[in-house]
């Protein structure tokens, strides 16, 4: 199975003729990629772009009425939208969104067949500097309950429906990637609090990408020597040359 290459493109870029471009620059530049590429543009150029799989970057814990500012996984998905974003940090921080938000937003997704790139990571670290042990311990918590109450409800049968994307909040958009071998402990976190909800052959197959700092010196890295099955990329995803390096370095 190929590896997953997810461009986050935030709120960029300024003009439906630059997104376009970007998007046919992308395009263009990863023929015969064994990787399989999904971009998360802005809702308003979702429906402008066409060949590539196109995922949002947030969506609405409802499926229609008077939600003013919202856009729910129905619209996404009758628009051709296969994947939506939910958890990420910038959201859950200035959006206040609790675990238990994420949790129906997963659920608005799944009932609606559109797959989910779940969000989650420690606020604090990178956990390697002193006090590690202690470090360790808060990020176990906080991936836990990430985990547990995010999946709140969602069946086993459901998990291949579900990316999660493991950011640590300290490498977004920093230039401070998190260390391989950080990386590593929190791919077993990760798969312990699975193998606990679920089952070992579920943590075994969960599909977990990391994001972060993301750019194409350190993406194979993470890669070849991380085992992660994929990446989620900011600030890399914007410049197509960059980018394409990054889904090369998935072939
Ligand atoms: P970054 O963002 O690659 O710019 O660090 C990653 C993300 O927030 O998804």
């Amino acid at each position: 199975m190929g590896k997953i290459i997810v461009a986050n493109w935030k709120m960029n870029p300024n003009s439906a003729e630059d997104a376009k471009s970007l998007f046919d620059a992308v395009k263009n530049g990863i023929n015969n990629s064994k990787a399989e590429v999904i971009i998360c543009p802005p809702y308003v150029y979702l429906s402008l772009l066409r060949g590539l799989t196109l995922g949002a970057q947030n969506v609405s814990i409802k499926e229609s009425g008077a939600f003013t500012g919202q856009v729910s996984a129905v619209m996404l998905k009758d628009i051709g939208v296969q994947y939506s974003i939910v958890g990420h940090s910038e959201s859950r921080q200035y959006l206040k969104e609790t675990n238990q938000d994420i949790n129906q937003k997963i659920v608005a997704c799944l009932n609606n067949d559109i797959k989910v790139i779940l969000c989650i990571g420690e606020n604090e670290g990178p956990a390697s500097t002193p006090g590690y042990g202690e470090a360790k311990e808060r990020k176990t918590e906080v991936l836990d309950s990430e985990i547990l109450e995010g999946l709140s409800g969602i069946s086993e049968e459901n998990l291949k429906n579900i990316i999660i994307a493991y950011e640590p909040i300290f490498a977004i958009g920093t230039g401070k990637s998190c260390s391989i071998e950080e990386t590593k402990q929190s791919i077993s976190i990760i798969k312990n609090a699975i193998s606990k909800i679920y089952s070992q052959k579920s943590a075994d197959e969960i599909k977990i990408i990391y994001g972060g700092s993301v750019n194409s010196q350190n993406a194979e890295g993470y890669l070849q020597e991380a085992g992660v099955d994929g990446l989620l990329v900011g600030g890399a995803s914007l410049k197509p040359e960059e980018f394409i390096k990054i889904v090369e370095s998935a072939n």
